[in-house]
């Protein structure tokens, strides 16, 4: 094999995407495409009394105003796909309720853009508004409610006594931390383009998405039709996220439009309705208590999670799951609640749980360090955790301890002193901190297929997702090494839902289900074209044993030779077009069962506070992972990269205000909610410490999606409270909080 996995390579697809040539979802031309702009709702909660369309449907070039009045009724009023993580609770226009402001209450199709939003400002609508509706968490949270399960998982959990741990601990750390509203912001906003054949029973969806199988599954129960009459298309993603995980409102809505004016229909949502129907990190609540003895050991660790949800579905936060398995420690406690208000579904925000989660929790770890007199450091070591302590099974790989010592020597860890606020550069107080990143390690099911073509190049197909992660990049890099081929030669496609069947890119997965896939086509492919030269009756091969003859470099050679034998193109060329295809199907065994996945790494930052003004600058961020092997380098190292830079955004900036009147966000621009641009953005030091791990996967690779933004808030913080002896709770740390 050759030796592309793991490599530098620049992505497959740079050029096409700086030159424009990568169509998104929303660039697509479809003749005779129509445009429909959605309308919102503007209070929390009630009744749609009379939307009044005289106006809007008497604008030239407006096709259709489509509200709940004229909708077409869709099986089970909408509600035949709402299982997560694709399937939602949805706003299709089926009643005149309205659960939420922001919520979808019609859709204006015009001919062009300009006309159909012109048109959806004349909209009048008349509400009976519910003097109940709640948008208030304060008032929320007086009632809070038990989940059950978050995604298959116990809501709460408990081992040991935490009160006896409470009474061997010398020192009791106990505080409320508070993650806010969170928007996720992809470049690509959500868009649609959805086409229905002459019949109306064959749907074709261009859409941004992280699943195109869940896309195509939730239209399929959405509309009550066959799952292969609905094909969903999206070869490039602008960023995903988590928002794209699911399929929103927008989705079946464009599908309804197109259906209604019996033409394609582009809907796009503009940038406030990214803080719309489409999720949103929910605000959390986190309790946490944290013991310890004189030895440092943790004796009792309770982590309690309030989280926000909407009246339409229960959707947890699950910031506690980071605390059952970071730290070794016999008593403890994790539960999870919500608070039922009229708001938008929440959702899957980049790593979520441990982003929230790992927020509190190592920030109270750091908290009762200062109280214990210990190093942040030395305390995470001496509770560190040698095997899962939820689940009692060992780790399948865990190189947390070199993630912290290669940290701590890169970033002068030593040179930071025990004692908060002693550091001074000129106006600027400085700090360091540091914090735990962790992430579970995941992997699904997937298919893939190879087609050797008449020039001797392979198409390989996976009908996966590329959210600007890298996929189409790394998985060429796999097919090549799997074929023996130069990458020249191989092309890996990927976001169509006619190709084989790939899991949602959601959950750091993709790499991990994908690549064992793509590798066992392509091998499969190997032993068709090595059976290829030795049954071909023109091949100089024939007759040889499959076992003496070996691929690499485009050429099937007797073993061990370095020339002769037949070369792919010609045993391809012979072929005469017949077509070689190959697949496979590749899926987790009960590895689970034996072993505890994470993906582990270390995040020191140091930090400047302007003791005038507030101002918190974030100069440098070590971060050391280990993550298994890398598949790419350069696209690893800039996942990494980019979750730290989303890190210092929860950490200093973001945060959405909903209007405790009404429930609408107050906020909702990117001028208003604010995100790190280039000059916010310090030094940022990614490296990966050497991790072999035969267990997760056959390429041995962790998912590194999400594990980036994981501790660097709490990194921060640690950092701005060293620097200036404050601790701030409640992110963002802006900075009122700290004059
Ligand atoms: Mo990720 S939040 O699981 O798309």
């Amino acid at each position: 094999m050759t030796n592309l996995v793991g490599q530098a390579l620049a992505r497959v697809d740079g050029r096409d995407k700086v030159c424009g040539r990568a169509p998104y979802a929303a660039e697509v031309e479809v003749a005779g495409m129509v445009h429909a702009v959605l309308l919102t709702s503007t209070i929390a909660g009630g009744r749609i009394e009379q939307i009044d369309t005289r106006a809007a449907q008497a604008e030239p070039g407006v096709l259709a105003v489509i509200t709940a009045r004229n909708a077409m009724p869709l099986p089970d009023k909408g509600r035949a796909a709402i299982q997560p993580p694709t399937g939602r609770a949805r706003s299709l226009l089926q009643d005149d309720s309205v659960s939420y402001n922001g919520e979808p209450i019609a859709i204006v199709v015009a001919d062009t853009l300009e006309r159909a939003a012109a048109a959806a400002r004349l909209l009048r609508v008349r509400y009976a508004e519910d003097p109940q509706a709640v948008v208030a968490f304060e008032r929320a949270k007086a009632s809070p409610y038990d989940p059950g399960q978050i995604l298959g998982k116990p809501s709460d959990t408990r081992r040991g006594n935490i009160a006896e741990g409470m009474r061997e601990a010398v020192q009791v750390h106990e505080a409320v931390y508070t993650t806010p509203i969170e928007h996720h912001h992809p470049m690509e906003p959500h868009a649609t383009i959805a086409q229905w054949d002459a019949a109306g029973e064959r749907l074709t969806v261009h859409d941004a998405t992280q699943a195109i199988s869940g896309s195509r599954e939730t239209l399929a129960k959405t509309f009550g039709i066959a799952p292969d009459h609905v094909v969903v298309l999206c070869p490039f993603v602008g960023g995903g996220f988590g928002c794209k995980g699911s399929s929103w409102s927008h989705v079946a809505l464009a599908a309804m439009a197109a259906r209604h004016v019996g033409r394609p229909v582009k809907l796009v949502l503009d940038r406030t309705q990214m803080f719309g129907p489409v999720g949103h990190r929910p605000h959390t609540e986190q309790t946490l208590i944290v013991g310890a003895g004189a030895d440092g050991r943790f004796t009792a660790l309770h982590h309690g999670v309030v989280s926000e949800t909407s009246v339409m579905e229960d959707w947890t936060e699950p910031s506690a799951l980071v605390s059952r398995m970071l730290y070794a420690c016999a008593n403890q406690s994790t539960t999870h609640r919500l608070a039922r208000m009229n708001i938008a579904v929440p959702t899957f925000t980049r790593a979520p749980g441990e982003a929230s989660g790992s927020f509190a929790l190592e920030c109270a770890v750091d908290e009762l360090a200062a109280r214990l007199g210990i190093d942040p450091l030395d305390l995470r070591l001496r509770n560190h955790a040698d095997k899962d302590p939820e689940s009692g099974l060992p780790f399948s790989s865990k190189s947390l301890r070199e993630c912290y010592r290669v940290g701590a020597e890169r970033f002068g860890w030593q040179r930071r002193p025990l004692q908060a606020g002693t550091l001074r550069d000129g106006p600027w107080r400085v700090g360091m901190g540091m914090a735990t990143a962790t992430y579970p390690t995941n992997r699904s099911a997937a298919e893939a297929r190879v087609r050797m073509m008449a020039d001797g190049t392979a198409l390989v197909q996976c009908g996966s997702q590329d959210l600007g992660t890298g996929t189409l990049t790394v998985m060429a890099q796999v097919a090549a090494d799997a074929l023996g081929m130069p990458l020249s030669r191989v092309r890996f496609e990927l976001g169509d839902s006619r190709m084989p069947k790939a899991p949602v890119s959601g959950g750091s997965q993709t790499a991990a289900s994908v690549s064992p896939a793509v590798q066992a086509a392509c091998m499969a492919m190997r032993a068709k074209l090595v059976d290829l030269a030795r049954t071909d009756p023109q091949s100089s091969l024939r007759g040889r044993p499959a076992d003496e003859l070996a691929l690499a470099d485009g050429w099937v050679r007797p073993a061990g030779a370095e020339s002769g034998g037949e070369s792919v193109n010609a045993l391809i060329g012979r072929l005469q077009g017949a077509p070689l295809e190959a697949s496979a199907q590749s899926a987790p065994g009960d590895e689970k069962k034996r072993f505890s996945m994470h993906a582990f790494g270390a995040v020191f930052a140091e930090v400047r506070v302007d003791e005038a003004l507030g101002i918190v600058r974030v100069p440098r961020i070590v971060g050391v992972y280990g993550v298994g092997n890398r598949l790419n380098e350069k696209t690893a190292h800039s996942q990494l990269m980019g979750g730290i830079v989303w890190g210092v955004g929860m950490a200093l900036f973001e945060e959405t205000w909903r209007d405790a009147r009404n429930g609408r966000y107050v906020n909702a621009s990117l001028a208003e909610y604010h995100v790190p641009v280039n000059a916010d953005i310090g030094g940022i030091d990614v490296q990966f410490v050497p991790e072999d791990d035969p267990h997760v996967n056959p390429l041995g690779v962790k998912g590194i999606g999400e594990i980036g933004i994981t501790g660097v808030a709490a990194a921060v913080a640690n950092a701005v409270y060293h620097a200036t002896g404050r601790r701030v709770r409640d992110l963002p740390i802006t900075l009122d909080k700290l004059i």
